[in-house]
């Protein structure tokens, strides 16, 4: 049963007494029911399952079916979190307002998350505005979008260059102006998220985007190491599970294939 749920009100709260917002993601029951139980002010549902757990290159392949299916695996282990799920590619911006508020909806419907999360500036307000008319709190994404990877030509820092610079400003004032509730800004310059910080009276939550942002959001798969293969300079490890896992794994096989897993204690009489 949900209890003292953080709403879009606690966050404003926050961004008004100048205490920081803590945002993870999570894609399943356990990792969401750690993440709950530390405190943290939201989980994020990210489309980032695609690469860290489904293991795609990008988070494109990435539909609403599975969306929904790790949203309702999290939703079922929180209890005070707001859960936040992202709005996957081509389940919006494709030209129907009205099916992305479909397709908004099935998410809150289905899997009992809170709001949604849409990539995407000016472009994209028009679509914001009606979602939000439909009761669904929406949560902005601006920087490195990486539903765009393909029109950035790569996972790369944006926002760098003055025009690029204003662009990013001007959208973050447009999509508080549309009515979101807050603003992920992923991958910018430190100076240019803190600048968005101070423009805007929504919070800001930042993924190497430096320490000004009234809040951060990590992958919790790259905080954990879980994964060895590559990890962004913006991630601080805080565990390094990778290696634990694969000691637990490595010494599991040894055991069993030696015959000292299980022993007598581990059996039934
Ligand atoms: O999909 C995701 O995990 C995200 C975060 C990186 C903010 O959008």
């Amino acid at each position: 049963m949900r209890r003292d749920c953080t709403t879009v009100t606690t966050l404003q709260q926050k961004k008004e007494s100048g205490e920081k917002i803590t945002m993870l993601t999570a894609y399943d029951y356990p990792t969401a029911k750690l993440v709950d139980k530390a405190g943290v002010d939201i989980v994020l549902v990210g489309d980032s399952l695609g690469m860290v757990v489904l293991g795609y290159e990008n988070t494109l392949a990435v539909t609403l079916e599975d969306m929904i299916h790790h949203s309702k695996a999290v939703t079922r282990a929180t209890e005070r979190i707001m859960v936040v799920t992202d709005l996957p590619f081509m389940a919006y911006k494709i030209g129907d307002i009205n099916q992305t508020v479909q397709n908004a909806g099935r998410i809150i419907k289905e899997s009992g998350a809170m709001a949604v999360k849409m990539e995407g500036g000016k472009e994209i307000v028009e679509e914001i505005r009606v979602t939000i008319n439909a009761g669904i709190p929406v949560m902005g994404h601006l920087g490195l979008t990486p539903q765009s990877v393909n029109r950035f030509g790569g996972f790369k820092v944006q926002g760098r260059e003055e025009v690029a610079a204003k662009k990013l400003l001007e959208d973050a004032l447009a999509l508080e102006e549309a009515g979101v509730f807050a603003v992920v800004l992923e991958c910018i310059p430190a100076e240019l998220a803190r600048e968005i910080t101070e423009q805007l009276s929504i919070p800001t939550i930042g993924i190497g985007a430096g320490k000004d942002c009234d809040g951060q959001v990590l992958v919790s798969q790259d905080m954990l190491g879980i994964l060895s293969d590559f990890t962004p300079k913006f991630v601080r490890k805080y565990a390094d599970l990778n290696q634990q896992m694969s000691v637990a794994f490595r010494n599991y096989k040894e055991e069993v294939e030696s015959g000292s897993f299980p022993n007598q204690e581990e059996s039934f009489n």
